[in-house]
């Protein structure tokens, strides 16, 4: 794949785009022949992390930047091996991943064999409930990218889904529509009081689940998938525009809450003590902009941002059209907080003091303005152009990376920044990390040519079901 041509671009150089080409080639990692994935990081000082290794959740926007660069080779072998690795048994005991995980990783074994990891190796012992429902927008995407319906339509394909839609859709002890997750499971994988109902995680179950409806074939009993799906999906669009919404009026009404109303007609049906509001959302929330909150739970509202949960409220129609452009509006009236010098903050604002202590359990990576706690990952550029695309102004994305890459081709393509403004290079940051390099080529070539799009994001068609709780 050396020599392909990096393809069209409209911010990046020449130089910096055959940089970022070059280290994802170089990241590619083979099986039996075939690419199959590339690790996290080349890094030649990573040490004895887990880098070496492929990620699934990293390699979606390398899967995104190889499609529309016309290479979908990599990405259906990446399809085919990660559902060969899906768990498929059935387990009581507690002690096995449920069957329908795809792994969050997987590497080359000394003896040739692909070895996954479930989140049993990884660092906290993490589950990965992201993978599973990235895979299937990414076989979403490819499948519509390439014309190629025959892979997803293929009964072991179609299994795979039914899998994923099993370990997501049966009945558990909670009763909203959304996904109940232990802290760490996604991008954020390490304790930061994302537990419960994290919005990134139920934003890639709507995408999953459209993904889904799309995918499943007529044969057997796919129809009554297909059912369960649409119903699961209306719900859960009428819910977090519901519940996890928050602009002025709406952060008004928070503010003047009753507090212990029990039964059906509780409007403050979580709740939510309006003491919990932090002192410093009232005057950051701009207007005209809002945002879906970071998290919903009994008297818990996590006003943080969560840069990519909402941008990809944007890029699946969950926002809608409303949503979506308040959403962007926020994002250009608070660019100097959430883009600052580095696109793009994971979230915002950071957690300190005590707060800190509490909720990251002490993490000295994860101190503030730092790794996940506010620190800034160039990875999130794709989205913003994205999203940019989709309510119709790129501007902020375009400035956004013109402004960082000199940066991040002097600084060797870091995996993140630190600080407010995310000037200073991650302090335990890997260099030559694969979905930077990604995230920015990806960014770079859809604000020249966002036919990708048309592939990549969802119709705002869905009819949300109303569901009380
Ligand atoms: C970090 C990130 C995680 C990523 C991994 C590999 O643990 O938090 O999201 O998948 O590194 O890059």
């Amino acid at each position: 794949m050396n020599d392909a041509s990096p393809g069209p671009g409209a911010v990046l150089s020449g130089r910096q785009r055959d940089q970022a080409r070059r280290l994802l080639d170089d990241a590619v990692v083979r099986f039996r022949g075939d690419p199959v994935g590339t690790v996290a990081a080349t890094d030649p000082e990573a040490g004895n992390q887990n880098y070496d290794q492929v990620f699934v959740r990293d390699f979606m926007p390398v899967a995104l930047y190889y499609l529309a660069a016309g290479e979908p080779g990599i990405v259906r072998h990446f399809l085919a091996r990660t559902r060969e690795m899906q768990a498929s048994e059935r387990s009581l005991t507690g002690q096995q991943p449920g069957a329908g995980l795809i792994p969050a990783s997987f590497k080359v074994g000394d003896d040739g064999a692909l070895v996954p990891d479930y989140g049993g190796n990884a660092i906290g012992r993490v589950a990965p409930v992201d993978s599973s429902l990235w895979w299937l927008y990414l076989l979403r995407v490819y499948t519509e990218v390439t014309g190629d319906r025959s892979l997803a339509a293929g009964p072991e394909f179609q299994q795979a889904i039914k899998r994923i839609l099993e370990l997501c859709l049966v009945s558990r002890f909670d009763m909203y529509p959304t996904l109940l997750v232990p802290d760490g499971s996604f991008m954020v994988d390490r304790r930061l009081g994302v537990y419960g109902n994290p919005l990134e995680i139920q934003v890639l179950f709507y995408m999953a689940l459209r993904a889904a409806e799309e995918l499943l074939g007529e044969a057997d009993d796919g129809w009554i998938y297909r059912e369960a799906v649409q119903e699961r999906m209306g719900m859960l669009l009428y819910y977090l525009r519901t519940y996890y919404w928050l602009d002025l009026p709406r952060l008004n009404q928070i503010h003047r809450f009753a507090t212990e109303e029990y039964g059906p007609d509780a409007v403050n049906a979580f709740n939510i003590v309006p003491e919990s509001v932090p002192t410093w959302l009232p005057d950051w929330l701009p207007e005209p902009g809002g945002f879906f909150v970071g998290n919903l739970g009994p008297a818990r509202m996590d006003f943080r941002f969560f840069s990519q949960g909402n941008l990809l409220a944007v890029l699946s129609g969950l926002a809608g059209e409303r949503l979506a452009g308040e959403i962007m509006a926020l994002v250009a009236a608070k660019a100097g907080d959430l883009i600052a010098e580095m696109p793009m903050k994971l979230c915002y604002p950071a957690l300190e003091g005590e707060d800190w202590r509490i909720m990251t359990g002490s993490d000295g990576k994860n101190v503030p303005w730092s790794y996940h706690n506010a620190g800034s990952w160039p990875v999130l550029t794709w989205l913003l152009a994205a999203a940019g695309h989709r309510t119709g102004g790129t501007q902020v994305a375009e400035r956004a990376l013109a402004a960082a890459a000199d940066r991040l081709e002097r600084t060797d393509w870091p995996e993140y920044f630190d600080g407010r403004r995310g000037r200073l290079v991650g302090k335990e940051a890997h260099c030559f990390q694969s979905w930077t390099a990604a995230g920015v080529l990806l960014a770079d070539h859809l604000l020249a040519d966002p036919s990708l799009l048309d592939a990549a994001a969802f119709a705002d068609d869905v009819t949300p079901i109303e569901c009380s709780v």
